[in-house]
């Protein structure tokens, strides 16, 4: 969201991406100071989370290039936000949405994406995200020309979106002072286009993917490599320079301190993210400039009544 009061914008499209940079004092302080931490608001984004920009890009791509028209309907496998997304985006372009996602995903994310007017199909919640993904692949498979498949797991647009986006605006907010860019691994679209776009304005800022410590974790959105199916676009030679394993109590622990710390609620990730960051910094020492990415708003994980219009009264 921009910052600029004065804008007029076309469509919800326009309200995606340009979001605040934002200094996290709190956890700077428990840096030692002399340290400067910075945090990408995405939850700025008008679906809620960063998936909004990657949603964009691999849909007005395909629409420029032919592979998604009319006739066609927009299927995905997401564990949520990139749900979001889609359903925004399609609500606002006429472009209808099916999306595929594992039982047991919370109650607000699939009453969000279903009140945008998407339909869903549950895959097993004993499968998780990867048995979402061969659900939507065995239902493309069977009629293909009735799909537009965007998945995010290989598009290049899903990377694309932060190469064009994120990156540049992190580097034009802060310049060659950055020493640092620490983020959390879902689809891996973030840190492989943030990155690159990064390390091509200053090859010396050190990359740092952050994943959850063990399979079965409670950070929504981030993937565990080891145990899961690895994205195609996930290509970390020359990005990425080391990975960071996180705990769900130190990321849970971390979202809740910045809420109560300065008023900033965020999700789980975003927690994993900033406890990634205070990590790097108290290693880096005095002059690290560290950026960081918060993916999304905690509010998204509480159990909300069902939007809906049947009263009871
Ligand atoms: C809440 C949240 N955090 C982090 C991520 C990871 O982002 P990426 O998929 O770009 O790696 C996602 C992606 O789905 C997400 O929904």
């Amino acid at each position: 969201m921009s910052l600029h009061s004065n804008q007029r914008v076309a469509s919800v499209l326009d309200l995606i991406g340009n979001t605040p940079l934002i200094r996290l004092r709190s956890v700077e302080a428990q840096a030692g100071g002399n340290v400067e931490i910075w945090a990408k608001c995405e939850f700025e984004n008008p679906g809620g989370s960063v998936k909004d920009r990657a949603a964009r890009q691999m849909i007005t791509d395909a629409l420029a290039e032919g592979r998604l028209g009319p006739d066609k309907i927009l299927i995905d496998s997401t564990s949520g936000n990139t749900g979001v997304a889609y359903s925004m985006i399609g609500a606002s372009l006429g472009i209808p949405v099916h999306l595929v996602m594992p039982a047991n995903v919370s109650v607000a994310r699939k009453n969000i994406t279903q009140a945008y007017g998407t339909k869903i199909i549950f895959s097993s919640e004993f499968e998780g995200s990867d048995g979402a993904i061969r659900l939507a692949r065995d239902i493309v498979a069977k009629d293909p020309d009735r799909y537009f498949f965007p998945n995010q797991y290989a598009n290049p647009s899903n990377p694309g979106a932060h190469y064009l986006g994120t990156g540049v605006e992190i580097a034009e907010a802060l310049g060659k002072r950055i020493t640092h860019f620490a983020t959390g691994i879902g689809t891996t679209g973030t840190i492989m286009g943030t990155g690159r776009r990064l390390k091509e304005f200053k090859p010396d800022i050190e990359v740092i993917g952050i994943e959850p410590d063990d399979s079965f974790h409670g950070l929504e959105g981030l993937k565990h490599l080891a145990s899961s199916i690895v994205p195609d676009i996930w290509k970390p030679e020359g990005i990425v320079d080391r990975m960071m394993p996180m705990a769900t109590d130190e990321a849970w622990d971390a979202s809740e301190a910045l809420c109560k710390a300065e008023g900033i609620f965020i999700g789980h990730s975003a927690g994993a993210n900033v406890a990634g960051a205070l990590r790097v910094a108290r290693e880096a020492g005095p002059g690290a400039v560290v950026v960081t990415i918060l993916p999304d708003r905690g509010d998204r994980y509480f159990q909300p009544m069902k939007w809906e219009k049947h009263y009871l009264w």
